[in-house]
């Protein structure tokens, strides 16, 4: 293992327990924004301990939650509310760029949370992170990209059988999910969140809409105005990606292999095309899609000089990396935080961003905190909903969000903005529930 430090007083693993200062100011600016998040953990604790509670205790004392989470300051604040509600926090990173070294510094000085995680994590290292997060045995597990789950399933195959559940919070880890259970590998079961519409409109579009373009203008300190943006997937983030691209002055070209999606970014007024035409057309470009080699060696030889190159996806799979780097006669050249200038043979120069993990998280913070007050408010209900055993016995299935869980989230939203919503009366209650002619 590199360089490194033991937490104060727990057998946390992390860089320097000294950053803690800059990661508390941090998580107390990300705090006053995320209301949505603190009203349930409010109402959650007001239940338990209030007049005439059963129990009069915080309800997730007793258990174990496991997160492997890009561990930045939002997430922090979710740690620390599942902290509030009484579990055993134990945190890994999901990314070995997301983790803020003064962020988990501040975290492992808060009893109750162990964090084993640092930025720049070799490959290793981070394996062997979320595999001792894993080791801890937890009841209920928290992942972003299935790597917790899939460590548990792996090399602990007697602590994964004793989870009571998980939570998944983006498309690339429901998919693999989606796959284990399909195998019939699964041994718990894991809520969605990813899939209710609270997460994917607002995380999905309009977060990483916004923090991909963050990421990109602060690493590059280039304009966006008057540049051709190649887009290659049009799901939720692409569309974000796409239509943000569009605000900052962008022509987008968008790069599909799904025809309702195609057909949806020509409605959106982007131009439509297979990525080896987009190749020589795009000055940037920004993989969206959750699948690997998106932008591969036949692109790559096509690519203009200068063109910018940058992955919005869960994994550094989407960019061909290998093949890039065998267009290249010697090895990248670092020249600006998070931008890699690789020179090919025939002198072009393409720049990868942020190694070609998450742009938004490795060259920036992530999504808005608005934004992920929302994501992090459906993960604390979906710890609920397991810690209170709506998913026992349910087996190893992926399990959709109870669309009462995302309606809440959405109300405390709005009221939290004072935003009133129209009450249909009964009339209008009456004609909807009529059908006859
Ligand atoms: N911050 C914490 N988790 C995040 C995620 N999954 N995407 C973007 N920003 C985040």
């Amino acid at each position: 293992m590199s360089e490194g430090a033991e937490g104060a007083g727990t057998d946390s693993v992390i860089r320097d327990p000294g950053l803690a200062p800059g990661g508390l100011l941090k998580i107390e600016w990300v705090k006053s924004h995320m209301p949505v998040l603190a009203a349930i953990t409010a109402e959650l604790l007001g239940f338990c301990a209030g007049p005439g509670s059963a129990s009069g205790r915080q309800p997730l004392a007793g258990l174990r939650v496991a997160a492997c989470l890009h561990l930045e300051a939002k997430t922090a604040n979710l740690l620390l509310s599942l902290r509030d509600l009484g579990a055993d926090v134990v945190a890994c990173g999901s990314n070995p760029l997301s983790t803020q070294d003064d962020v988990v510094a501040a975290l492992i000085g808060e009893p109750g949370i162990r964090v084993y995680a640092w930025h720049g994590a070799t490959p290793d290292e981070y394996h062997r992170f979320v595999g001792m997060a894993a080791a801890t045995g937890p009841d209920i597990v928290i992942d972003d990209g299935a790597d917790l789950i899939t460590t548990l399933h792996a090399d602990y195959p007697d602590l994964a059988a004793r989870v009571r559940g998980g939570a998944e919070e983006t498309t690339t880890g429901v998919i693999r999910l989606t796959a284990m259970a399909g195998d019939g590998a699964l041994r718990f079961p894991v809520l969605a969140v990813n899939d209710t519409p609270m997460k994917r409109i607002f995380d999905n579009k309009y977060g990483t809409g916004q923090s991909c373009w963050d990421g990109i203008m602060r690493c590059t300190n280039l304009s966006v105005a008057g540049k051709t943006v190649v887009v290659a997937g049009y799901g939720f983030c692409g569309r974000g990606v796409a239509m943000r691209a569009v605000g900052l002055g962008a022509r987008v070209i968008v790069v599909e292999v799904d025809p309702v999606a195609a057909n949806e970014a020509l409605m959106d007024g982007h131009a439509v095309m297979p990525m080896s035409a987009a190749a020589e057309a795009g000055d940037v470009f920004v993989t969206t899609t959750g699948c690997c080699d998106a932008v591969r060696g036949e692109h790559l030889a096509r690519i203009r000089d200068g063109a910018l190159l940058a992955n919005a996806g869960h994994f550094n799979v989407e960019i061909n990396l290998a093949h890039l780097a065998a267009l290249c006669k010697g090895p990248p050249r670092r020249v600006r935080a998070n931008v890699d200038e690789y020179r090919t043979r025939a002198g072009r120069r393409l720049y990868l961003l942020g190694e070609g993990r998450l742009v938004n998280l490795a060259a920036a913070d992530g999504h808005p905190t608005e934004v992920m007050d929302l994501s992090f408010a459906l993960q604390a209900l979906a710890v609920l909903h397991i810690a209170t055993g709506q998913l026992d016995g349910l087996g190893g299935r992926v399990v959709r969000m109870p669309a009462a869980l995302d309606r809440k989230v959405a109300e405390l939203r709005l009221a939290s903005l004072g935003v009133e919503l129209e009450r249909l009366t009964p009339a209008q209650q009456d004609y909807l529930r009529a059908w006859q002619v």
